[in-house]
């Protein structure tokens, strides 16, 4: 709706705007200034680090900032890459975050997306889903193809779609040191075709017509049943399952296993595909109040080699997961798109499931799917049994807690003028420092799509006001007025940090902080110590990863894995009367339990209510 009414106040040539790979006009990511930057890294430094570090450190950004130092030499460089490139950061940012990380992408980098259940009555009912849901995607892809989505907008401003054009038609590759995208969404190398998998088979299913246009879910379905009568053995070898390894035997295995013509075929095959559609197995039944903390580790990782693990290319960009059991949802490779574009796609889609189905014509017989072939030698085996194994451990050490805080949802504190996001985030702060009487760097991701190709900064949740609102709010001796006054204070904190990101000038300093520590790096000079520091470890380990991924229309969830072995990945969905929240935690780590976050959370929330408060005029 923002967009729409945005429209409506624009010239008639722009009213047309609609989504072309890169929107026109978008201002380009500036390099913010090197000073500011650095006062504000102190700042941050503030409540994470002890004041003997903090001086220590400002010794080394005084080194760091001296004119004619190091700093400005870096800065130089940067601003040389600004004029040089679309954009300093985007390639950089897509090869530090993603394509040289090399922890398997499974719990460490893809997210997952839990949808809301679905009430098949039997295995029909979940194919004509199915069915449904892959047309409703082809629609989605149609607008995208012909340039039809409209622009979106963020704080009024408009958003880079380039993302969108990055998410269909594409696939992660694995490489002994860092690994590539491929994208076969334009030129000759289109393929009309999708993967579907069931019980670990792969099928290649074209779901275009020779005339160019989609198929419609009726004939879908057809296909659909047709690769489900194929596929009825469960004793084949789960080849999908080496996607969930560590990049580098991954790597290994990858180049092993496309020895084989026939391998090599089918792997090409699930690349090129436009998505993958997973039909899993029934996973063991779950009382309501675990059942979707349950279907979040399902998107996750499968639920391990027993379920449904080897039903899944996780380096497909988008796998749609539908089970027979009603779950559903979306497992998603990061590198090529954030979090918003994708629910935004999931959300058309789950809107169209809902559309009746539409009786048409008779229709002419399709060929059979093509069964996508694997010959499994010893060392395939042995790969496969390797990744089983290492995947075993981590579906073990995953421990996640869905939950639904009933009591209220963003409509409160937007009654009472206050932004839900921050609300929500200093109730994070509050229930982490509950729980260790200390607050940790806090992470929360805010778009850069403002600027032409851009992805994400960080918000820096902990701050110096921050402290002071949770220092006091369990004082006895402060008066309730005080408290209010801190939490709106350190309320305004956090809205002005996410100012600086994204609606104003791009101006936050985490990833400035990394395009100087990679310019030191291009430019092959020594590391400079500001990032040899302690406190540089201190502040970039986040044991809070927080993001907000919101869609009123589906009560749905994004999920993913902690970024430090300490630490709990926080992912929310503030809906109008309630909130969704995922929270993640390693169970290896003692000192972490997503389910106690979760109570602590809650408790936060409902203490900063006003109810409890009791105050007269709050938040005003
Ligand atoms: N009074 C009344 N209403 C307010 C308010 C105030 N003081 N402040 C905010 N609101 C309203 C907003 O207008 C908005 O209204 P809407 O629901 O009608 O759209 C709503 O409250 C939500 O605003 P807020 O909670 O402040 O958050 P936001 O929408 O500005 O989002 C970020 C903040 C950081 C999440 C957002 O800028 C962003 O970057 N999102 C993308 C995150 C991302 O890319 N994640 C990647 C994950 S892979």
């Amino acid at each position: 709706t923002l967009c729409c009414s945005a429209l409506l106040h624009l010239g008639s040539d722009q009213a047309m705007q609609r989504a072309a790979s890169s929107t026109p006009g978008l201002p380009r990511l500036p390099v913010p200034a090197l000073q500011q930057t650095l006062d504000r890294y102190l700042l941050a430094l503030q409540p994470i680090v002890s004041e003997e570090e903090l001086n220590h450190t400002k010794g080394l950004v005084d080194e760091f900032r001296k004119s004619g130092g190091i700093g400005e030499r870096l800065q130089q460089g940067l601003q040389r890459r600004a004029r040089k490139t679309e954009n300093w950061l985007s390639e950089w940012w897509l090869k530090n975050a993603y394509l040289e990380y090399r922890l398997p992408v499974v719990v460490h980098s893809s997210p997952g997306v839990v949808l809301p259940k679905q009430e098949f009555l039997d295995r029909q009912g979940q194919l004509r889903f199915a069915a449904k849901l892959i047309e409703g995607v082809l629609d989605f892809k149609t607008m995208i193809d012909k340039e039809t989505l409209p622009v979106e907008y963020l704080g009024g401003k408009p958003l880079c779609m380039n993302q969108y054009y990055q998410i269909f038609s594409s696939c992660r590759i694995p490489g002994p040191k860092h690994d590539s995208i491929v994208n076969y969404a334009k030129g000759k190398k289109w393929s009309p075709h999708i993967t579907v998998v069931h019980n670990f088979q792969f099928f290649e299913l074209a779901v275009y017509s020779s005339d160019g246009s989609p198929l419609i879910a009726d004939q879908i379905f057809i296909q659909l049943e047709k690769i489900w009568n194929t596929s009825l053995q469960t004793n084949k070898e789960p080849i999908g399952i080496l996607t969930t390894n560590h990049r580098n035997s991954w790597a290994k295995a990858y180049n092993n296993l496309i020895k084989d013509k026939t391998n090599k075929e089918s792997v090409r095959s699930i690349e090129k595909s436009i998505f993958i559609v997973c039909l899993d197995a029934p996973m063991p039944r779950a009382s309501e109040d675990i059942y979707k903390s349950r279907v979040a580790a399902q998107m996750l990782h499968g639920g391990g080699s027993r379920w449904n693990s080897g039903n899944r290319w996780f380096d497909k960009t988008l796998q749609f997961i539908i089970a027979e059991d009603g779950s559903c949802g979306l497992a998603y490779e990061h590198a090529p798109s954030e979090g918003p574009p994708i629910v935004t796609l999931l959300d058309h889609v789950v809107e169209y499931t809902k559309k009746p189905q539409h009786v048409r014509s008779p229709m002419i017989p399709l060929q059979m799917p093509k069964k996508l072939r694997f010959n499994i030698t010893p060392e395939i085996k042995n790969d496969i049994e390797k990744a089983k194994q290492n995947l075993n451990i981590m579906v073990q050490d995953l421990d996640i807690k869905v939950t639904v805080f009933h009591y209220f949802g963003k409509n409160f504190p937007k009654s009472e003028k206050l932004s839900p996001d921050a609300f929500i985030q200093m109730a994070l702060q509050l229930a982490y420092y509950r729980m260790y009487g200390q607050p940790c760097a806090t992470y929360e991701s805010a778009s850069l799509r403002m600027f032409h190709l851009g992805r994400t900064d960080t918000i820096r949740s902990a701050s110096v006001s921050s402290l002071k609102f949770v220092e006091a709010m369990d004082k006895p001796n402060k008066q309730n007025q005080e408290k209010v006054d801190l939490l709106r204070r350190a309320m305004q904190a956090h809205r002005q940090y996410t100012d600086m990101v994204s609606a104003l000038t791009g101006n936050a300093i985490d990833r400035h902080l990394l395009g100087l520590k990679l310019q030191a790096i291009e430019d092959l000079v020594s590391m400079p110590e500001l990032f040899m520091d302690t406190a540089y470890a201190v502040a970039m380990h986040f044991n809070l990863s927080t993001s907000q991924v919101r869609r009123s229309q589906t009560d749905c969830v994004m999920c993913f894995g902690p970024v430090v072995p300490d630490g709990y990945g926080v992912c929310y969905n503030p809906m109008e009367e309630h909130i969704n929240f995922a929270i993640s935690a390693f169970n290896s780590c003692a000192e972490t339990n997503a389910a106690h976050l979760a109570h602590y959370l809650e408790t936060a929330l409902l203490d900063m209510s006003p109810t409890i408060l009791c105050l007269p005029g709050w938040g005003h």
